[in-house]
Protein backbone atom coordinates (compact mmCIF):
# COMPACT_ATOMS: atom_id res chain seq x y z
CA UNK A 1 0.00 0.00 0.00
CA UNK A 2 1.15 3.52 -0.79
CA UNK A 3 0.42 6.96 0.26
CA UNK A 4 1.51 10.13 -0.66
CA UNK A 5 1.91 10.93 2.73
CA UNK A 6 5.06 10.10 3.99
CA UNK A 7 3.78 7.91 7.32
CA UNK A 8 3.48 5.11 5.02
CA UNK A 9 7.00 3.96 5.35
CA UNK A 10 6.65 3.31 8.61
CA UNK A 11 4.86 0.29 7.63
CA UNK A 12 5.82 -3.48 8.82
CA UNK A 13 5.77 -5.84 6.17
CA UNK A 14 2.62 -7.48 8.30
CA UNK A 15 0.38 -4.67 7.98
CA UNK A 16 0.52 -4.04 11.08
CA UNK A 17 0.44 -0.24 12.45
CA UNK A 18 3.68 1.33 13.32
CA UNK A 19 3.05 3.62 15.96
CA UNK A 20 6.65 4.48 16.55
CA UNK A 21 5.96 8.28 15.19
CA UNK A 22 2.57 8.40 15.77
CA UNK A 23 2.61 8.13 19.36
CA UNK A 24 0.42 11.30 19.98
CA UNK A 25 -1.64 10.53 17.36
CA UNK A 26 -4.96 8.83 17.58
CA UNK A 27 -6.45 6.25 16.11
CA UNK A 28 -9.02 7.14 13.49
CA UNK A 29 -12.93 6.13 14.21
CA UNK A 30 -13.91 7.03 10.48
CA UNK A 31 -12.80 7.45 7.06
CA UNK A 32 -14.25 8.55 4.14
CA UNK A 33 -12.58 8.51 0.94
CA UNK A 34 -13.76 9.19 -2.73
CA UNK A 35 -12.24 7.27 -5.53
CA UNK A 36 -10.68 9.75 -7.76
CA UNK A 37 -8.54 7.80 -10.53
CA UNK A 38 -4.82 7.21 -11.63
CA UNK A 39 -2.00 9.38 -11.27
CA UNK A 40 -1.42 9.74 -15.12
CA UNK A 41 -3.88 9.54 -18.06
CA UNK A 42 -3.05 5.80 -19.97
CA UNK A 43 -5.58 4.81 -22.66
CA UNK A 44 -6.15 1.00 -21.48
CA UNK A 45 -7.35 1.89 -18.25
CA UNK A 46 -11.21 2.61 -16.94
CA UNK A 47 -10.99 5.48 -14.44
CA UNK A 48 -13.91 4.44 -13.32
CA UNK A 49 -14.23 1.62 -10.73
CA UNK A 50 -17.58 -0.27 -9.35
CA UNK A 51 -17.60 -1.02 -5.50
CA UNK A 52 -20.86 -3.69 -5.50
CA UNK A 53 -20.02 -4.57 -2.11
CA UNK A 54 -18.95 -1.73 0.65
CA UNK A 55 -18.55 -4.13 3.10
CA UNK A 56 -15.82 -6.14 2.02
CA UNK A 57 -14.61 -3.09 0.58
CA UNK A 58 -13.98 -1.62 3.93
CA UNK A 59 -11.90 -4.91 5.17
CA UNK A 60 -9.73 -4.78 2.01
CA UNK A 61 -9.35 -1.49 2.71
CA UNK A 62 -8.75 -0.98 5.75
CA UNK A 63 -5.96 -4.66 5.78
CA UNK A 64 -4.61 -2.40 3.28
CA UNK A 65 -4.01 1.23 4.73
CA UNK A 66 -3.75 -0.24 8.56
CA UNK A 67 -1.34 1.89 10.21
CA UNK A 68 -1.43 4.91 7.96
CA UNK A 69 -1.65 8.39 8.93
CA UNK A 70 -5.09 9.89 7.53
CA UNK A 71 -5.16 13.35 6.88
CA UNK A 72 -8.40 15.31 5.05
CA UNK A 73 -8.07 16.00 1.38
CA UNK A 74 -4.69 13.76 0.80
CA UNK A 75 -5.03 10.51 -1.57
CA UNK A 76 -4.20 7.18 -0.54
CA UNK A 77 -3.02 4.28 -3.36
CA UNK A 78 -4.46 0.86 -3.83
CA UNK A 79 -1.71 -1.42 -4.39
CA UNK A 80 -3.47 -4.93 -4.48
CA UNK A 81 -6.15 -5.50 -7.45
CA UNK A 82 -6.20 -1.91 -9.10
CA UNK A 83 -2.40 -0.65 -8.57
CA UNK A 84 -2.09 3.15 -8.07
CA UNK A 85 -5.54 3.66 -8.55
CA UNK A 86 -5.88 6.75 -6.18
CA UNK A 87 -8.84 7.46 -3.21
CA UNK A 88 -9.08 11.10 -2.02
CA UNK A 89 -9.89 11.41 1.91
CA UNK A 90 -13.02 13.13 1.72
CA UNK A 91 -13.32 12.87 5.82
CA UNK A 92 -11.18 11.79 8.64
CA UNK A 93 -12.24 11.67 11.82
CA UNK A 94 -10.35 13.13 13.83
CA UNK A 95 -8.15 14.60 11.22
CA UNK A 96 -4.50 13.33 11.20
CA UNK A 97 -5.15 10.27 12.77
CA UNK A 98 -3.60 6.75 12.29
CA UNK A 99 -5.85 3.90 10.88
CA UNK A 100 -7.03 1.03 13.01
CA UNK A 101 -8.55 -1.94 13.11
CA UNK A 102 -11.66 -0.61 14.51
CA UNK A 103 -11.53 2.49 11.52
CA UNK A 104 -15.14 2.53 9.81
CA UNK A 105 -13.99 3.55 6.17
CA UNK A 106 -16.83 4.25 4.02
CA UNK A 107 -16.82 4.51 0.21
CA UNK A 108 -18.46 7.21 -1.69
CA UNK A 109 -19.01 4.99 -4.87
CA UNK A 110 -21.42 7.36 -7.37
CA UNK A 111 -23.85 9.82 -6.99
CA UNK A 112 -26.42 7.26 -5.96
CA UNK A 113 -24.46 6.38 -3.57
CA UNK A 114 -23.76 9.67 -1.88
CA UNK A 115 -27.55 10.55 -1.78
CA UNK A 116 -28.38 7.61 -0.47
CA UNK A 117 -26.35 7.90 2.59
CA UNK A 118 -28.65 9.10 4.98
CA UNK A 119 -26.56 11.26 6.72
CA UNK A 120 -26.11 13.40 4.06
CA UNK A 121 -29.73 14.57 3.84
CA UNK A 122 -30.16 14.70 7.57
CA UNK A 123 -30.88 18.37 8.14
CA UNK A 124 -32.22 20.17 10.92
CA UNK A 125 -36.00 21.30 9.67
CA UNK A 126 -38.55 20.17 10.90
CA UNK A 127 -42.29 20.00 10.14
CA UNK A 128 -43.15 22.87 12.10
CA UNK A 129 -40.66 24.83 10.17
CA UNK A 130 -43.02 24.59 7.34
CA UNK A 131 -45.74 27.53 6.81
CA UNK A 132 -48.95 26.24 5.88
CA UNK A 133 -49.68 23.22 3.30
CA UNK A 134 -51.96 21.73 5.55
CA UNK A 135 -52.80 18.92 2.69
CA UNK A 136 -49.55 18.04 2.61
CA UNK A 137 -49.03 17.84 6.55
CA UNK A 138 -52.09 16.17 6.88
CA UNK A 139 -50.56 13.53 4.38
CA UNK A 140 -47.22 13.53 6.27
CA UNK A 141 -49.39 12.38 9.10
CA UNK A 142 -50.76 9.46 7.40
CA UNK A 143 -47.39 8.33 6.75
CA UNK A 144 -45.93 8.89 10.11
CA UNK A 145 -49.01 6.73 11.61
CA UNK A 146 -48.53 3.96 8.73
CA UNK A 147 -44.25 4.16 9.44
CA UNK A 148 -45.11 3.23 13.57
CA UNK A 149 -47.95 0.43 12.98
CA UNK A 150 -47.58 -0.86 9.06
CA UNK A 151 -49.24 -4.26 9.54
CA UNK A 152 -52.82 -2.58 10.75
CA UNK A 153 -52.98 -0.70 7.41
CA UNK A 154 -52.16 -3.73 4.81
CA UNK A 155 -53.36 -3.07 1.58
CA UNK A 156 -54.80 0.51 2.95
CA UNK A 157 -51.20 1.33 3.31
CA UNK A 158 -50.18 5.04 1.29
CA UNK A 159 -47.74 4.04 -1.49
CA UNK A 160 -47.32 6.64 -3.95
CA UNK A 161 -47.95 10.38 -3.37
CA UNK A 162 -47.44 13.15 -5.84
CA UNK A 163 -46.81 16.56 -4.68
CA UNK A 164 -47.34 19.26 -6.92
CA UNK A 165 -46.86 23.13 -7.32
CA UNK A 166 -45.11 26.14 -7.89
CA UNK A 167 -41.42 26.74 -7.72
CA UNK A 168 -40.24 27.45 -3.50
CA UNK A 169 -43.12 26.96 -2.38
CA UNK A 170 -41.90 23.93 0.33
CA UNK A 171 -42.26 20.58 -1.59
CA UNK A 172 -38.75 19.94 -0.85
CA UNK A 173 -38.11 21.43 2.14
CA UNK A 174 -41.20 19.18 3.62
CA UNK A 175 -39.38 15.96 2.59
CA UNK A 176 -36.13 16.73 4.46
CA UNK A 177 -38.11 17.72 7.00
CA UNK A 178 -40.45 14.08 6.93
CA UNK A 179 -36.63 12.54 6.85
CA UNK A 180 -35.17 14.12 9.81
CA UNK A 181 -38.16 13.95 12.04
CA UNK A 182 -38.83 10.29 10.90
CA UNK A 183 -36.50 7.93 11.54
CA UNK A 184 -36.54 5.91 8.11
CA UNK A 185 -34.08 5.99 5.56
CA UNK A 186 -34.79 8.71 2.61
CA UNK A 187 -33.78 8.14 -0.34
CA UNK A 188 -33.31 11.40 -2.52
CA UNK A 189 -32.00 11.40 -6.04
CA UNK A 190 -32.94 14.94 -8.39
CA UNK A 191 -34.81 13.05 -11.14
CA UNK A 192 -31.82 15.08 -13.83
CA UNK A 193 -29.40 13.45 -12.63
CA UNK A 194 -30.85 10.17 -13.61
CA UNK A 195 -30.24 11.15 -17.38
CA UNK A 196 -27.08 9.51 -17.77
CA UNK A 197 -24.44 9.64 -21.32
CA UNK A 198 -25.21 6.10 -21.57
CA UNK A 199 -28.81 4.90 -22.53
CA UNK A 200 -29.68 2.42 -19.82
CA UNK A 201 -27.68 3.95 -16.83
CA UNK A 202 -30.81 5.81 -15.88
CA UNK A 203 -32.91 2.87 -16.03
CA UNK A 204 -29.91 0.61 -14.09
CA UNK A 205 -29.77 3.47 -11.40
CA UNK A 206 -33.83 3.40 -10.99
CA UNK A 207 -33.20 -0.08 -10.28
CA UNK A 208 -30.62 0.16 -7.61
CA UNK A 209 -32.87 2.88 -5.76
CA UNK A 210 -35.27 0.63 -5.59
CA UNK A 211 -34.11 -2.08 -4.65
CA UNK A 212 -32.09 -0.51 -1.64
CA UNK A 213 -35.02 0.73 -0.55
CA UNK A 214 -36.77 -2.23 -0.30
CA UNK A 215 -33.71 -3.91 1.46
CA UNK A 216 -33.99 -1.38 4.07
CA UNK A 217 -37.69 -0.38 4.47
CA UNK A 218 -39.22 0.86 6.32
CA UNK A 219 -38.32 4.17 4.17
CA UNK A 220 -38.76 6.45 1.55
CA UNK A 221 -37.95 6.99 -1.95
CA UNK A 222 -38.10 11.07 -2.71
CA UNK A 223 -38.19 11.93 -6.92
CA UNK A 224 -37.43 15.44 -7.25
CA UNK A 225 -38.26 16.86 -10.11
CA UNK A 226 -40.38 13.93 -11.22
CA UNK A 227 -41.27 15.54 -14.64
CA UNK A 228 -37.20 15.39 -16.14
CA UNK A 229 -37.69 11.41 -16.33
CA UNK A 230 -41.52 11.05 -16.20
CA UNK A 231 -42.27 13.07 -19.44
CA UNK A 232 -45.40 12.73 -21.10
CA UNK A 233 -45.67 10.71 -23.83
CA UNK A 234 -45.61 13.16 -26.64
CA UNK A 235 -42.52 14.81 -25.28
CA UNK A 236 -40.46 11.13 -24.93
CA UNK A 237 -39.88 10.60 -28.61
CA UNK A 238 -37.34 13.40 -27.89
CA UNK A 239 -35.26 11.40 -25.52
CA UNK A 240 -35.04 7.31 -26.13
CA UNK A 241 -33.60 7.14 -23.27
CA UNK A 242 -36.64 8.63 -21.49
CA UNK A 243 -39.10 6.12 -22.71
CA UNK A 244 -36.89 3.46 -21.19
CA UNK A 245 -36.35 5.22 -17.64
CA UNK A 246 -40.06 5.13 -17.61
CA UNK A 247 -40.29 2.15 -18.23
CA UNK A 248 -38.46 1.01 -15.58
CA UNK A 249 -40.18 3.76 -12.80
CA UNK A 250 -43.50 1.94 -13.93
CA UNK A 251 -41.69 -1.67 -13.19
CA UNK A 252 -40.11 -0.81 -10.01
CA UNK A 253 -43.36 1.07 -8.54
CA UNK A 254 -45.26 -1.82 -9.80
CA UNK A 255 -42.81 -4.30 -8.24
CA UNK A 256 -43.10 -2.83 -4.34
CA UNK A 257 -45.72 -5.12 -3.12
CA UNK A 258 -48.02 -4.76 -0.38
CA UNK A 259 -46.04 -5.90 3.00
CA UNK A 260 -43.13 -3.82 1.83
CA UNK A 261 -43.12 -0.01 3.61
CA UNK A 262 -41.62 1.53 1.21
CA UNK A 263 -43.05 4.77 -0.04
CA UNK A 264 -42.60 7.01 -3.42
CA UNK A 265 -42.80 10.73 -3.40
CA UNK A 266 -42.58 12.51 -6.05
CA UNK A 267 -41.86 16.10 -6.81
CA UNK A 268 -42.93 18.33 -9.59
CA UNK A 269 -44.06 21.63 -10.52
CA UNK A 270 -46.20 20.23 -13.43
CA UNK A 271 -48.21 17.22 -12.77
CA UNK A 272 -49.19 17.56 -16.58
CA UNK A 273 -46.21 17.22 -18.22
CA UNK A 274 -46.13 13.43 -16.27
CA UNK A 275 -46.53 10.45 -18.47
CA UNK A 276 -50.29 9.11 -17.73
CA UNK A 277 -48.87 5.45 -16.67
CA UNK A 278 -46.94 7.29 -14.39
CA UNK A 279 -49.27 9.81 -13.24
CA UNK A 280 -51.74 7.20 -12.76
CA UNK A 281 -50.09 5.34 -9.75
CA UNK A 282 -49.77 7.95 -7.52
CA UNK A 283 -52.49 7.72 -5.10
CA UNK A 284 -52.58 11.38 -4.18
CA UNK A 285 -51.60 14.53 -5.70
CA UNK A 286 -50.69 16.95 -3.39
CA UNK A 287 -50.61 20.67 -4.16
CA UNK A 288 -48.75 23.05 -2.59
CA UNK A 289 -50.07 26.77 -2.85
CA UNK A 290 -48.84 29.91 -2.84
CA UNK A 291 -48.99 31.41 0.72
CA UNK A 292 -51.91 33.63 1.50
CA UNK A 293 -51.66 36.60 3.94
CA UNK A 294 -51.07 35.17 6.55
CA UNK A 295 -48.92 32.69 5.79
CA UNK A 296 -46.73 35.15 4.07
CA UNK A 297 -46.14 36.93 7.79
CA UNK A 298 -45.62 33.89 8.92
CA UNK A 299 -42.55 33.30 6.98
CA UNK A 300 -41.33 36.81 6.97
CA UNK A 301 -41.08 36.53 10.94
CA UNK A 302 -39.66 33.04 10.97
CA UNK A 303 -36.88 34.17 8.45
CA UNK A 304 -36.16 37.46 10.26
CA UNK A 305 -35.21 35.42 13.88
CA UNK A 306 -32.15 34.38 11.47
CA UNK A 307 -31.08 38.11 9.90
CA UNK A 308 -27.55 39.29 11.15
CA UNK A 309 -28.71 42.71 11.02
CA UNK A 310 -31.33 44.44 13.62
CA UNK A 311 -34.95 45.50 11.60
CA UNK A 312 -37.60 48.45 12.19
CA UNK A 313 -40.01 46.87 9.54
CA UNK A 314 -44.05 46.87 9.33
CA UNK A 315 -44.43 43.21 9.02
CA UNK A 316 -48.22 43.05 7.91
CA UNK A 317 -47.01 45.91 5.52
CA UNK A 318 -44.54 43.04 3.84
CA UNK A 319 -46.87 40.61 3.51
CA UNK A 320 -49.50 42.61 1.64
CA UNK A 321 -46.61 43.72 -0.80
CA UNK A 322 -45.29 40.42 -1.44
CA UNK A 323 -48.96 38.87 -2.27
CA UNK A 324 -48.42 36.26 -4.60
CA UNK A 325 -44.49 35.84 -3.75
CA UNK A 326 -43.75 32.22 -2.67
CA UNK A 327 -41.70 31.50 0.18
CA UNK A 328 -38.40 30.90 -1.62
CA UNK A 329 -39.14 34.40 -3.28
CA UNK A 330 -39.94 36.07 0.17
CA UNK A 331 -36.90 34.80 1.71
CA UNK A 332 -34.31 35.09 -1.56
CA UNK A 333 -35.62 37.81 -3.68
CA UNK A 334 -36.97 40.00 -0.83
CA UNK A 335 -35.62 39.36 2.57
CA UNK A 336 -32.35 38.74 1.64
CA UNK A 337 -32.11 41.47 -1.38
CA UNK A 338 -33.33 44.26 1.37
CA UNK A 339 -30.64 42.70 3.99
CA UNK A 340 -27.98 43.35 1.22
CA UNK A 341 -29.13 46.84 0.35
CA UNK A 342 -28.58 47.82 4.31
CA UNK A 343 -25.38 46.12 4.35
CA UNK A 344 -24.16 48.32 1.19
CA UNK A 345 -25.24 51.04 2.54
CA UNK A 346 -23.35 50.93 5.54
CA UNK A 347 -26.42 50.63 7.96
CA UNK A 348 -26.53 48.27 10.37
CA UNK A 349 -30.73 48.33 10.70
CA UNK A 350 -32.80 46.58 8.07
CA UNK A 351 -35.78 49.50 7.06
CA UNK A 352 -38.58 49.75 5.03
CA UNK A 353 -36.88 51.73 2.20
CA UNK A 354 -34.52 48.47 1.47
CA UNK A 355 -37.27 46.35 1.44
CA UNK A 356 -38.73 48.91 -1.14
CA UNK A 357 -35.55 48.59 -2.68
CA UNK A 358 -35.85 44.91 -2.99
CA UNK A 359 -39.81 44.94 -4.20
CA UNK A 360 -38.66 47.20 -6.84
CA UNK A 361 -35.58 45.54 -8.24
CA UNK A 362 -36.96 41.64 -8.12
CA UNK A 363 -37.81 40.55 -11.50
CA UNK A 364 -40.90 37.93 -10.63
CA UNK A 365 -43.85 40.84 -10.37
CA UNK A 366 -47.10 39.76 -8.75
CA UNK A 367 -49.04 39.30 -12.29
CA UNK A 368 -46.17 37.12 -13.54
CA UNK A 369 -47.39 34.18 -10.82
CA UNK A 370 -50.98 34.69 -10.88
CA UNK A 371 -52.54 32.31 -13.01
CA UNK A 372 -50.30 29.70 -13.96
CA UNK A 373 -52.26 26.66 -13.29
CA UNK A 374 -55.63 28.59 -14.51
N1 LIG B 1 -44.26 26.84 3.19
C1 LIG B 1 -43.06 27.35 3.51
N2 LIG B 1 -42.74 27.65 4.79
C2 LIG B 1 -41.56 28.17 5.11
N3 LIG B 1 -40.57 28.41 4.23
C3 LIG B 1 -40.81 28.14 2.94
C4 LIG B 1 -42.06 27.58 2.51
N4 LIG B 1 -42.03 27.40 1.18
C5 LIG B 1 -40.80 27.80 0.79
N5 LIG B 1 -40.07 28.23 1.82
C6 LIG B 1 -38.67 28.72 1.75
O1 LIG B 1 -38.24 28.56 0.41
C7 LIG B 1 -37.15 27.66 0.31
C8 LIG B 1 -37.29 26.79 -0.92
O2 LIG B 1 -38.37 25.87 -0.77
P1 LIG B 1 -38.33 24.43 -1.46
O3 LIG B 1 -36.97 24.14 -1.95
O4 LIG B 1 -38.94 23.45 -0.54
O5 LIG B 1 -39.30 24.69 -2.69
P2 LIG B 1 -39.85 23.62 -3.76
O6 LIG B 1 -41.33 23.64 -3.64
O7 LIG B 1 -39.16 22.33 -3.59
O8 LIG B 1 -39.44 24.35 -5.10
P3 LIG B 1 -39.03 23.71 -6.54
O9 LIG B 1 -40.31 23.29 -7.19
O10 LIG B 1 -38.38 24.84 -7.25
O11 LIG B 1 -38.12 22.57 -6.28
C9 LIG B 1 -37.17 26.90 1.62
O12 LIG B 1 -35.88 26.46 1.97
C10 LIG B 1 -37.71 27.93 2.60
O13 LIG B 1 -36.70 28.81 3.03
MG1 LIG C 1 -37.77 21.34 -4.79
Amino acid sequence: MKSDNKKQEMKSANSKPVIKDNENKDYAELVVVKPVGYPFEFNLMDEDIEITNTKLFEEYAREQWLGLEVCEKSHLFDQKIIPDYGFEIVTAKPNNSIISEKTKIKIITDELNKLNDKSKIKSKLLLSDIVGQKNAKNKVKVITKYLENPETFGPWAPKNILFYGLPGTGKTMLVKALANELDVPLYLIKATSLIGDHVGDGASKIHDLFKKASENSPSIIFIDEIDAIALHRSFQSLRGDVSEIVNSLLTEMDGISENESVITIGATNNPTSLDYAVRSRFEEEIEFSLPDDEERLAIIEKNLKTMPLKYDLDLNKIAKLTKGLSGRDIKEKILKTALHNAIANDSNMIVMSNIDYAIKSTKIKNQDIKGMFE
